[in-house]
């Protein structure tokens, strides 16, 4: 197991998260995809927090880069990730976290679900630590590149991801596509030609390529969007058990 940091990463990894450089490959889609997590987070979640305090689980914490989106509303939050992650405040051994059941009010879960292996286990373990009618905020790919952390397993379609949320005892309340067909199309080309060249003219790539991806998506509908994406956002709710 990792030692254990206190402190989150010196060199501002979650500041590019939040507001990359417009010269960062992922500058479009960063920024789409902090504001669909703002979105949810605001929509879904701060009215709860405004009630009363309420406890937030992130399973796969990484780095904790939405932390301050959850802080800054009188979220408890708590982060989990499996050993090697030195940013965890709770391990997940075996797919399980050490807390009892229904103890968190949401439970966010960014850019996780294709890197588990097992991940009706992973769904069933949220369901697990929710309180009924518990928030699940869920972001994982529809396409991207093959990127291991430290797995990289899956790519869901918006169907088949919906089937396996609702079949691990959620409704899905809400559901949006980031980057639709032709934009992500855009950023497979510009990452298929990246890692090819030298370092030093990537950022120039990348502000070659960067409008032309926000301009194909622009071009898109967000019903279309909805259906074929490069990520998807799902909020759920844990179903009401009889
Ligand atoms: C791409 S990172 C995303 C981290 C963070 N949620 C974010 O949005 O930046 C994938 C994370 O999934 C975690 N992970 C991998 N397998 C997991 C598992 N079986 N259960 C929970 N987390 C897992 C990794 O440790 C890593 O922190």
């Amino acid at each position: 197991m990792q030692e254990r940091k206190e402190k989150l990463p010196e060199n501002s990894e979650n500041h590019i998260r939040l507001k990359p450089a417009i010269y960062n490959p992922r500058f479009y889609y960063l920024r789409k995809l902090r504001q669909a997590v703002e979105w949810a987070v605001d929509k879904y979640i701060k009215p709860q927090s405004e009630k009363g305090k309420i406890r937030l689980i992130d399973l796969g914490c990484g780095t904790k880069p939405y932390i301050s989106l959850f802080q800054k509303h009188n979220i408890e939050y708590l982060g989990a990730d499996i050993d090697w992650n030195p940013y965890a405040d709770i391990y997940i051994k075996n797919q399980r976290v050490e807390s009892d059941d229904a103890q968190f009010d949401a439970l966010v879960s960014t850019q996780v679900l294709e890197h588990v292996d097992d991940y009706q286990g992973y769904l069933k373990e949220a369901h697990r630590l929710l309180k009924e009618n518990g928030i699940l905020l869920l972001t994982t790919h529809g396409y991207w590149m093959y990127h291991p952390d430290p797995t990289d397993f899956w790519r869901w379609t918006s169907s088949g991801l919906k089937k396996i949320v609702s079949e691990q005892g959620f409704e899905i309340v809400d559901f949006q596509g980031i980057l639709g067909r032709a934009s992500m199309g855009m950023q497979l080309v510009q990452d298929g030609i990246l890692f090819k060249i030298p370092k030093f003219l990537r950022p120039l790539w990348a502000l070659w390529m960067q409008p032309q991806i926000w301009f194909f998506d622009k071009l898109s509908s967000q019903k279309a969007r909805n259906e074929d994406a490069c990520t998807y956002i799902v909020v759920a709710r844990k179903k009401h058990i009889k």
